[in-house]
């Protein structure tokens, strides 16, 4: 069992219509990852060529369209705010999706039983920023949740993100370039200031966008480290 982590997201927003429970009550339960897995592979019969895991994936525009454009690759997402949860359903029912599975909570409750090196990637796009210094220990990129997400990343896999807000910019790269696990694959500063071409968009973007706030996107791989880098 894990340690009580409080989670200080939403979890529930505007009432539900009907055919968002509807989703909810008969349709996530063939997505749901059970809780503490042993192996997030076994969740995949197709033997699927990469996994990939998305944290916070709002309302699961990128996560569906990462999932339709790959179906050789299978996706797990997790969220735990119900109502983004049940907008990515829908995806899943009209794109028919297949290799995609749902953790309706708080990620961190997962991932100590996942083992070593079981993916080939994170996404976590847009995450909340929590500028406070007072709230700093909520941000998703800490010391803790870096060390989880070197352990569980394969070498030359990745970590993506994508942020909005100076503050949480900031964070990121001073947080994951300080890790010797990652490194920050950036030639120029076009790799920052423009959207990748094959990172679908997501509403957290759109919304910074239209409000005049300019994105800035991340690549970090997961290298493997020299004992002496270590010490
Ligand atoms: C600012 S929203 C961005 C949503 C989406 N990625 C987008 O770009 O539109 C951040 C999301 O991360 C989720 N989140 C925060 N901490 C999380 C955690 N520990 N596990 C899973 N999801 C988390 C929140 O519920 C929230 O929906």
């Amino acid at each position: 069992m894990e340690a009580f982590l409080p989670f200080y997201g939403r979890r529930k927003g505007r009432p539900l219509r009907d055919t968002s429970k509807r989703l909810l009550e008969e349709l996530l339960p063939s997505y749901l990852v059970p809780p503490n897995i042993a192996d997030p592979a076994e969740l995949f019969k197709d033997n699927p060529r990469k996994l990939y895991l998305e944290i916070g994936f709002g309302g699961g525009e990128h996560l569906a369209k990462v999932a339709k454009n790959h179906p050789e690759n299978a996706y797990i997402g997790a969220e735990p705010f119900l109502n983004g949860v049940s907008s990515f359903l829908k995806y899943c029912q009209n794109e028919e999706l297949k290799n995609v599975r749902i953790w309706p909570d708080d990620i961190r409750l997962q991932l100590s039983s996942w083992p070593n090196e079981c993916l080939n990637g994170i996404f976590i796009m847009f995450p909340d920023p929590w500028p406070k210094i007072r709230h700093s220990n909520r941000r998703i990129i800490n010391k803790d949740n870096l060390a989880t997400f070197s352990r569980l990343i394969k070498v030359g896999g990745s970590l993506r993100m994508a942020s909005d807000h100076a503050c949480a910019k900031n964070w990121i790269l001073s947080e994951i370039l300080d890790s010797p696990y990652f490194d920050w694959l950036v030639e120029s500063s076009v790799d920052w200031n423009e959207q990748p071409k094959d990172w679908p968009e997501t509403r957290y973007m759109r919304k910074a966008q239209k409000e005049g706030r300019r994105p800035a996107w991340f690549n970090f791989k997961r290298v493997s480290v020299e004992p002496s880098r270590l010490v």
